[in-house]
């Protein structure tokens, strides 16, 4: 039965660690990280989570996309591991929006990200894809792939005046609904 994990924090050193490659993907234990991380990332409401948040410095990282308030044409996707992820291009068109952490409740920002990426990983099976992905997807990547470089969303902001507690964002949200 896959497990719940606990979600390391900011501050803690594994979050700014650079992740390590994964070796043999098949072996039992990554195939367990994967099926707990998923679980996690559903239980917490989260659409995405990184191995080291987890508590593992390893390039392995989940999507799982699903429509929400916040984000009403977000793909519906089976939660994805995506491992030993690599960038190989991204659009020169950048697009500011709301995101947050699991590793740092309560603090919402509006991040810059690139509108379209092009991104190489292997799947669960072993098997190396090459994709595209746009907007949302997009930031979602973006987000889950900085955890692997140490990096959070915190560091990619333009400006202090850009973050809000997650309280005013919720009240920010709701006046932007009833417009
Ligand atoms: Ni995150």
């Amino acid at each position: 039965m896959p497990q719940r994990l606990d979600i390391s924090q900011l501050g803690s050193p594994v979050i700014r660690s650079i992740a390590q490659k994964v070796n043999d993907i098949h072996a039992p234990e990554i195939q367990t990280l994967i099926d707990d991380m998923i679980l996690t990332c559903s239980d917490t409401k989260g659409v995405g989570i990184a191995a080291s948040q987890v508590g593992h410095s390893l390039s392995i990282l989940i999507m799982a996309s699903t429509p929400n308030k916040r984000y009403p044409h977000a793909p519906q996707m089976q939660p994805t591991a995506l491992i030993n992820p690599q960038i190989i291009s991204v659009s020169k068109q950048r697009v500011k929006d709301w995101e947050g952490c699991l590793s740092l409740p309560g603090i919402r920002a509006r991040v810059p990200r690139h509108t379209q990426i092009e991104v190489s990983y292997f799947d669960r099976e072993g098997k190396q894809k090459h994709t595209i992905f746009k907007d949302f997807l997009a930031r979602l990547f973006q987000h889950e792939y900085d955890h692997l470089i140490g990096t959070v969303f915190l560091d990619r902001i333009e400006s202090s005046q850009d973050i809000v507690m997650e309280k005013e964002y919720q009240r920010l949200m709701s006046e932007k609904e009833t417009l």
